[in-house]
């Protein structure tokens, strides 16, 4: 595959949202030919089953389904967007990808790591990103802030353990799967965590 896959990851509230548009200006500007999707989301079949997962009205959703319907929209994610645009040698940023599944369902819903993994490889066809940035903040506060915002959505206004175990969950991750992985010190100002993020991007893609 020519192209290269860049994800983002981290607690919610991380600000990976709002660096993930930054570095897309900042690729634009460079004449670089790149794409920027989300997850769950990023094709119209993944962002109806978004709807699904985190529509506050769904409160009866099993754990078991809450991590098939993640797997299946990701499955759809890889198949009609990631592999097309990396064949094309596009870059792509996705804010979360497989880490996500595996530190909130596997972690933080107790599911286990491996079997989340092994209903996720099943749709994956193999696609590991070339790098993961993790936004590394404390997930108390940010979460705090959020939900004080909007109200949240299903999984924002699960209580401070649940975010603590998805926490927990990361920092064993990144033990477990070190390969590509860079901490993101995202309790940093907006312009420095943009310049860690492109940093470690420029340092990938050899620009
Ligand atoms: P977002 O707020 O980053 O768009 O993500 C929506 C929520 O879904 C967020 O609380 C994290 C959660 N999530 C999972 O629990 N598992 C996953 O596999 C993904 C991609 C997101």
């Amino acid at each position: 595959m020519k192209g290269k896959f860049i994800t983002l990851e981290g607690p919610d509230g991380s600000g990976k949202s709002t660096i993930i548009k930054l570095i897309g200006d900042y690729m634009k500007e460079k004449g670089i030919d790149f794409i920027v999707t989300r997850e769950p989301g990023g094709t119209k079949i993944g962002e109806k089953i978004r709807s699904i997962i985190l529509d506050n009205e769904n409160i009866s959703m099993g754990p078991e389904t809450e991590a098939l319907l993640y797997a299946a929209a990701r499955s759809q994610h890889v198949h009609e967007k990631i592999i097309p645009a990396l064949n094309e040698g596009k870059v792509v940023f996705s804010d979360r990808f497989i880490l996500s599944s595996l530190a909130y369902q596997g972690v933080g819903r107790q599911l286990g790591i491996e079997r989340v993994k092994s209903i996720n490889d099943f749709g994956l066809r193999g696609i590991y990103p070339d790098l993961i940035l993790f936004f590394h903040i404390d997930p108390e506060l940010t979460l705090q802030r959020k939900t004080l915002k909007m109200g949240g959505d299903r999984l924002e206004q699960e209580g401070n353990e649940f975010h603590k175990r998805v926490y927990d969950g990361y920092m064993e991750l990144i033990k477990m799967y070190p390969e590509n992985v860079k901490i993101i010190d995202a309790t940093k100002s907006i312009d420095e965590v943009l310049n860690q993020s492109i940093e470690e991007i420029e340092k990938l893609l050899t620009i």
